[in-house]
């Protein structure tokens, strides 16, 4: 039997080329281009799988064109890239990697709350600009992170990670909203007591997002939504881009509405929101959450093994559509 041949569509760890070359004959790309979506299909021909970091859109039109796709093995928790009816009716396998990187990812949660709050980046900033001359009484001055309310939206892994580090490691009460409830056992093991969306956002004192993107979360913060807080609040987000109205989000920070922000997903990434960038007070990192050398390596070893178990075993670690095996 011939090998099956994939195409991991960027630049990943040489261990995992070499490896995923083991079983398959691969084409690899890393020298990181970025394909246009035709040479994405194009490349894709005659391929029985495909390694995706997350921002290669797999949908109904591309598969139409890639009848040989037996799977895609995504590089991210996320999968909002993969138009999961339209794999799952192709026959076509999807896989996520979660788990990995819920840690890693729940401690920068954390930094962007820890920052925003305490006004880290714009402190910096100020510093670097040579404007520190003296020791106002009032400068920079911020949140506290210790000992207040903590509103966690999406309470996933990673949710519940974060709420463990709020209760446990700085005394905040945490509520989170999600959409269904957790187990008593489970609130109370993270310490976190369910609210509505709309409860959360008055009383919360800083509020985290970690909802997957689908279509019924788009921009479900608006200006609305902002308008619940308080004036002293702080928003960070490590869900997705498009889970905030980022012109209503710059137009709070403008005015002072809210008090800072943190974000590490943008609705146009890699472009930013040149409204977001005109505001000082949100700290804005470019999709870092996952970004440790063990986290990295993990997530690219679980996508690479996910490849290997379907096509080469007949057993993928992580699948999102199970339903479709036995098709292939
Ligand atoms: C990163 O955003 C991921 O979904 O893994």
């Amino acid at each position: 039997m011939p090998r099956p041949s994939i195409l991991i569509a960027r630049a990943i760890f040489p261990e995992v080329v070499d490896k995923l070359a083991a079983h398959f004959d691969v084409e690899a790309n890393q020298a990181d281009e970025i394909w246009p979506r035709e040479q994405l299909i194009q490349r894709l021909q005659g391929k029985q799988g495909v390694f995706t970091t997350g921002g290669e859109r797999i949908d109904a039109a591309l598969l139409a064109q890639c009848p040989g796709l037996k799977i895609c093995a995504n590089m991210a928790v996320g999968f909002n890239n993969f138009d999961l009816p339209a794999m799952t009716a192709a026959g076509v396998l999807a896989t996520n990697a979660p788990g990995v990187l819920t840690e890693t990812t729940a401690d920068m949660g954390f930094a962007l709350l820890m920052a925003a709050a305490r006004r880290v980046t714009e402190a910096e900033h100020y510093l670097r600009a040579g404007r520190w001359d003296r020791w106002p009484c009032d400068m920079m001055i911020g949140q506290d992170v210790h000992g207040s309310t903590l509103g966690i939206v999406g309470m996933g892994r990673i949710g519940q990670a974060i709420a463990r580090r709020g209760a446990l490691g700085f005394g905040m009460q945490v509520l989170y909203h999600n959409r269904s409830r957790l187990p008593e056992a489970e609130e109370q093991a993270v310490g976190a007591r369910y609210a509505g969306l709309d409860e959360l956002l008055r009383t919360a004192d800083h509020v985290v997002l970690v909802v997957p993107y689908t279509p019924e979360a788009h921009h479900m913060i608006g200006a609305a939504q902002i308008a619940l807080m308080k004036p002293t609040a702080t928003l960070v987000n490590i869900g997705r881009g498009g889970l905030i109205d980022e012109d209503a989000l710059a137009q709070a920070l403008r005015a002072g509405r809210i008090a800072a922000a943190g974000l590490d997903v943008f609705e146009g990434e890699p472009k930013v929101n040149p409204a977001l960038l005109a505001c000082t007070n949100v700290v804005l990192t470019p999709h870092i959450a996952s970004a440790t050398v063990p986290t990295r390596k993990a997530m690219a070893h679980l996508a690479a093994d996910n490849l290997i178990g379907y096509l080469a075993q007949g057993r993928p670690l992580t699948p999102l559509n199970p339903e479709v095996m036995g098709e292939a």
